[in-house]
Parts: C-alpha cells; structure tokens; sequence
C-alpha cells in the first residue's frame, strides 16, 4: 500500500461538525496516515487542537494567523499565538497575503506575514505560505528575510513554472499540490509536469478545492490518492513513486 501525507487540510472545520473523526479515519483507511491541520485564527483554534489530540503520531498542527483573519489587532493575535509556539506546533501558518478576498488590511497583512516568517525562523519552523494575487509582495517579504534563511510550502500553487524558479532563490521551498490540478483546464496540469517530484507536497485544502470526480462536493483528505494519481500522469511516472518522494518531502519539511 501507498502512504500519504496531507500537508494541508482543515477537518477540524464546521463542514466536519458531525464526522470529523470518521473523515480521520477514512483518510487512514485511504493509506494517507499523516495529516497536517494549518491555523486559521482563535475561533477554530481549539477544536483544532482538541481533534489533533485525538490522532497523536496522525496530526500535527501549525500555528498562525490566516491573511484573510488579519485586522487591527494582529499584532495581539500573534503575540498569543507566539506563546503556544512551543506545545508541539510544527510549522507557522497558515500566514501569507490575500488580495482577492479584500484589500481592506493589505499593509496589516504584510506586516503579519513578516512577522511570522520571522517568528519561524526564530523557532526553525517552516512556514505555510496562503499567496492569493500577491505574489510580489509575498516575494518582496521574503526577500528582506533572507539572511534568515526561511523555509516552506507555497500552498494550493496555482503559479508559472517561471514563479516556482523564483521561489528557489529563497533556498528550501516546497510548492502544495492539491485538487485543482484535476480540473479541466487548469494551468498547474501543465506547470507541474516541469516541477521536479522532488519539490512537491500534496494537500487537500479540505473543505475546499475538492479533486475530480467529487468536484462540488466536500473536500476530505481521503482524497489524497486522486490528486498522486493526477500527478503521476502527468509526469509519466507511477503512483507508488508520487507517494513514496511526496511523504519523504514532507516528513522532511515538517519533520514527521
Ligand atoms: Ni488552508
């Protein structure tokens, strides 16, 4: 059997308000035995931790502050989030910026954004990165991090094969593949075939972004397997092996 991580899913959502842990246990079943649960903000924080708690050595969690949560008292925000940085937390984020959703709080998500690659590499953590029409700014942040040398996942990339280069000058960035790479149409189908294996982890996203054929459906991370074969099409290669490289990257960013 193949085994999976899904580096990116959020089953503590209200979506999974009746059966989360069943979806934990489909996505075991499924041979994807390692989940990664990225924050949101305070209000989903503890039904976060207390799902993780449940699947020790299953569920890791991150800890941060999401660009679309960020408002005037992101600063207290994070300072909390600071002080629960060394219960187990196993990466920041999910951080970054979103232009699309609203531009009501652009410099305050910036700030944010800086402050928890800093954060991070203050504690060694990789950082989950959330960039939604932002990617000059998300670059522009890192580049004054640089001497830090941050690390990380571009979650859900949806970006050019020239914009997974630019990222390499940063030193040790993953991109996240998830379930948009099964539509029809979507640039990423293409772009992944030039992204070395190597480079990549997979996600869901769960609830969101569901994979073909359960697109319009709930997402969940028992999923996984359809986005590995997706890709292994792709890149004329076999499932086994977008399986095996996918988890050894991932339990090597995360360390897991
Ligand atoms: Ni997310």
């Amino acid at each position: 059997m193949d085994y999976y991580i899904d580096t990116h899913t959020h089953l503590y959502d209200e979506m999974f308000h009746d059966d989360a842990e069943d979806a934990v246990h489909r996505a075991m079943d499924a041979g994807v035995t390692r989940m990664i649960f990225p924050d949101i903000d305070s209000s989903s924080r503890r039904a976060m931790l207390d799902l993780a708690a449940k699947f020790p050595g299953h569920i890791f969690t991150g800890l941060g502050l999401h660009p679309t949560s960020v408002d005037s008292r992101w600063r207290e925000n994070l300072e909390e989030i600071e002080g629960l940085t060394d219960s187990g937390t196993i990466a920041i984020g999910e951080t970054g910026m979103d232009c699309y959703w609203s531009r009501d709080f652009v410099k305050e998500q910036e700030d944010a954004f800086e402050w928890q690659v800093r954060l991070a590499c203050r504690k060694g953590l990789p950082v989950i990165i959330h960039s939604r029409e932002a990617t000059e700014l998300i670059f522009n942040a890192l580049e004054r991090c640089r001497s830090l040398h941050p690390r990380g996942v571009f979650h859900a990339f949806s970006g050019s094969i020239e914009t997974f280069r630019r990222m390499e000058r940063y030193g040790d960035w993953y991109v996240g593949i998830g379930g948009v790479v099964t539509f029809k149409k979507a640039g990423i189908a293409e772009t992944v075939k030039d992204i070395p294996l190597e480079r990549i982890v997979l996600e869901t996203d769960s609830p969101y972004l569901t994979p073909v054929p359960h697109r319009g459906e709930r997402n969940e991370s028992s999923y996984i397997p359809l986005i590995a074969e997706k890709i292994a099409l792709q890149k004329g290669t076999s499932v086994s092996e977008v399986a095996e490289i996918t988890t050894a990257n991932a339990r090597k960013l995360f360390n897991i």
